[in-house]
């Protein structure tokens, strides 16, 4: 065991910002408060979205979004970038969560670190996956510090983690071969070592589900409670569910598998790309905000409720733009793709194999979400306590249906024992 408290009170020390408090005990990390300032690639970006041209109508105006991102979508995207979006005050609005950096295995790690007023709030890390960011828990990060009821009225508060995976925002590329293992061990160094806590709970959607899991299945003793979107295990096609599994899907339950049968044959080109040459990818848009917005802005048109925008979805072309303004002005976006060919070989298991714990796993499936895991096969990896399916909300949750991510992570609670 580490020497937690002293760590908690050099955080402790950090956190107020004395810059002559000195202490005898050095902290082992060296935890750094920071501040997102990136005015200075705003106007070359801006410049580079102006003079980038686009062609005048459609090649072949039948096909729609069917074949990619719709052209007239790029160019509306692109005309609010130019004259209504404003990085001052989206820039502004990230900058109201403490952010930090620290150095884990010769790493810099960026995170948000967000506490509740109860000390005995339940730490949770927050993983995000591609192409998403801290971004993607920016609705719902302060209302989980803050005191509210599960459903069976257990008063749960968090204190909530969130970093950016490595390679991407403000998280140093990691070496060629690093993988969701790898960063599992990161994010538990994080939780652990540098920031005290003895226990945490994990949330994990798209990429971010692969070191949760991996917390989840490796990291027993502290990570005690998890909770997923969407888990690194390579989803099924319906006649397997029947043959292999004998699931018999609801009506809402076919609807979502059949989304995932397309995604499967039909969505995967990125995946392809990203997956055996990242660099021809990430060169080619490195210096290309349009080009980044048309590969970005369609993943999250297309995976998104269609009715992103409206109700209680975030989902809008602002979100969007600062979003892909984020990976362009950071020059991430080339680091981030290659989170899929460093784990090509094992970032989507075939073999659905329960984890080594005995720590609850709670399950979030949203109707439009791009791959589909019926409750039965959710079990299979886990110890399953809940699961809930959710009619409106798509790939990513916490800016498409914030409530229903912040209750369902809630009811971590009602599960919580340490
Ligand atoms: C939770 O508390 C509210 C207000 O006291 C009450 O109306 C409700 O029935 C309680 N719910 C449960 C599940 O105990
Ligand atoms: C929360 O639960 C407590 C019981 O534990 C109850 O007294 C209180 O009214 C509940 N609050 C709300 C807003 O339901
Ligand atoms: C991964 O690459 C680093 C150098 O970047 C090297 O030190 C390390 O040994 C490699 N790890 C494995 C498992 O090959
Ligand atoms: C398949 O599941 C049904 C109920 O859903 C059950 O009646 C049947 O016995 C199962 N078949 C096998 C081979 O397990
Ligand atoms: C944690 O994993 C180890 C290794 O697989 C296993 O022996 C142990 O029983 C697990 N602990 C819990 C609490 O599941
Ligand atoms: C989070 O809290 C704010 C302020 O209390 C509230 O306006 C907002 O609706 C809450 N978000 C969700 C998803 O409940």
């Amino acid at each position: 065991m580490k020497p937690h408290s002293v760590i908690v009170a050099a955080h402790a020390l950090l956190s107020l910002a004395s810059p002559s408090a000195t202490h005898r005990d050095q902290p082992k990390y060296d935890i750094r408060p920071f501040r997102i300032d990136l005015d200075h690639g705003v106007p070359r970006m801006l410049d580079l979205v102006r003079e980038a041209r686009l062609p005048e109508r459609p090649e072949y105006p039948s096909l729609g979004d069917s074949a990619g991102i719709d052209l007239d979508v790029l160019k509306g995207l692109r005309e609010e970038w130019l004259n209504s979006f404003d990085w001052p005050k989206e820039q502004a609005s990230m900058n109201d969560f403490k952010h930090f950096t620290v150095q884990i295995e010769g790493l810099k790690i960026h995170f948000i670190h967000e506490k509740a007023a109860d000390p005995s709030a339940i730490p949770l890390i927050l993983a995000h996956g591609w192409p998403g960011s801290f971004l993607e828990f920016a609705p719902i990060i302060r209302n989980l510090t803050q005191q509210a009821n599960t459903s069976t009225n257990k008063s749960t508060s968090f204190n909530v983690v969130v970093p950016s995976l490595p390679g991407f925002a403000f998280s140093s590329p990691p070496p060629a071969n690093w993988t969701i293992d790898d960063t599992a061990r990161v994010y538990n160094t994080l939780m652990t070592d540098v920031l005290g806590y003895k226990t945490f709970a994990v949330f994990g959607t798209d990429w971010g589900s692969g070191p949760s899991y991996s917390l989840y299945n490796n990291f027993n003793a502290t990570t005690r409670a998890a909770h997923f979107a969407f888990v690194p295990f390579l989803p099924k096609t319906v006649d397997a569910l029947k043959v292999d599994d004998n699931i018999t899907l609801t009506s809402a339950e076919a609807f979502e598998e059949a989304e995932s049968e397309t995604w499967l044959t039909t969505g995967q080109g990125y995946f392809g790309e990203q997956t055996t040459d990242p660099n021809t990818l990430g060169l080619a848009l490195y210096d290309n905000p349009v080009g980044q917005l048309a590969w970005i802005g369609d993943k999250y048109i297309d995976y998104s409720d269609p009715r992103a925008g409206t109700g209680v979805s975030l989902v809008t072309h602002n979100e969007i733009l600062r979003e892909v303004s984020l990976y362009y002005l950071t020059r991430s976006f080339l680091s981030s793709v290659f989170i899929y060919s460093q784990n090509k070989a094992d970032g989507f298991k075939q073999n659905y194999v329960k984890a080594n714990t005995d720590a609850p796993m709670l399950f979030s499936a949203f109707k439009y979400n791009i791959a589909f895991w019926p409750p039965q096969l959710v079990s299979k990896v886990g110890n399953l306590v809940l699961y809930h399916n959710h009619d409106f909300g798509g790939h990513f949750p916490g800016i498409d249906n914030p409530p229903a991510l912040l209750a369902d992570l809630r009811e971590i609670g009602n599960y919580w024992l340490e």
